[in-house]
């Protein structure tokens, strides 16, 4: 938690007065938002844009005024959590399910700034199952497409007994490979099978790492 907490806070240095800021989702980013929250009441001036309807509620909460993604053509900065990055600033995403709307969001950033603690901190993406987003019609197809892929074991994520279901009114297949040897191109070749909506690979999008550490020590990257 504490490390969480380090990476968490420090990403507010990024913020400047005026920006339109992407508020990711997850129990790193949320020390991001709590700290927004306190610099709001010290004055500082920003728009955010949520990533999620729980990320949404926090900075009701906090006091950050919302806009809309529709009434948006950019964001200046993003700042969200990862399940797992590799030196290359590719990312896994979605573990906390809110991965479309953190795409959408990120891929209209000019600045995509990624909280972490050192256990997400890996050399080869792929120990956390990848969550992929499809539609609740024919999920049971898109599996099958998926497993055809070869070596992808996709299961349904469940929530008390029940399908999870996205903000977006979608399921989640958790997808076990161990090893992802190239996510560019596994993440294009997900995304060409109908069912699927988008998948938590976040490739070529993150700009800064922030990796905090149990020693209490941050790093940048
Ligand atoms: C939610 C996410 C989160 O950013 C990711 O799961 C990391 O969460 P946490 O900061 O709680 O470890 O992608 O969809």
């Amino acid at each position: 938690m504490e490390s969480k907490k380090l990476a968490g806070e420090k990403a507010v240095e990024y913020i400047k007065d005026g920006m339109i800021v992407g508020l990711g989702t997850g129990s790193t980013v949320y020390w991001t938002i709590l700290k927004i929250g306190e610099l709001i009441k010290q004055g500082l001036k920003i728009h955010g844009v949520p990533t999620s309807k729980d990320t949404e509620q926090l900075a009701v909460k906090m006091g950050i005024p919302l806009l809309n993604l529709s009434e948006l053509s950019k964001i200046d900065l993003t700042i969200d959590g990862a399940d797992e990055v590799n030196p290359r600033f590719d990312l896994i995403k979605g573990g906390g399910g809110a991965l479309l709307r953190e795409k959408m969001i990120a891929s209209i950033s000019e600045r995509f700034v990624v909280v972490a603690d050192e256990t997400k901190y890996v050399t080869t993406l792929g120990k956390f199952p990848l969550p992929v987003e499809v539609t609740q019609f024919g999920w049971e197809i898109t599996k099958k497409q998926i497993e055809r892929m070869g070596q992808i074991n996709p299961q349904l994520r469940l929530k008390d007994n029940a399908p999870y279901i996205t903000d977006n009114g979608n399921f989640i297949l958790d997808c076990y490979m161990n090893t992802i040897e190239k996510p560019e191109v596994l993440s294009v070749q997900l995304n060409m099978i109908p069912g699927v909506v988008e998948n938590g690979l976040f490739v070529n999008m993150a700009d800064t790492v922030i990796i905090g550490g149990s020693n209490g020590e941050i790093e940048i990257k």
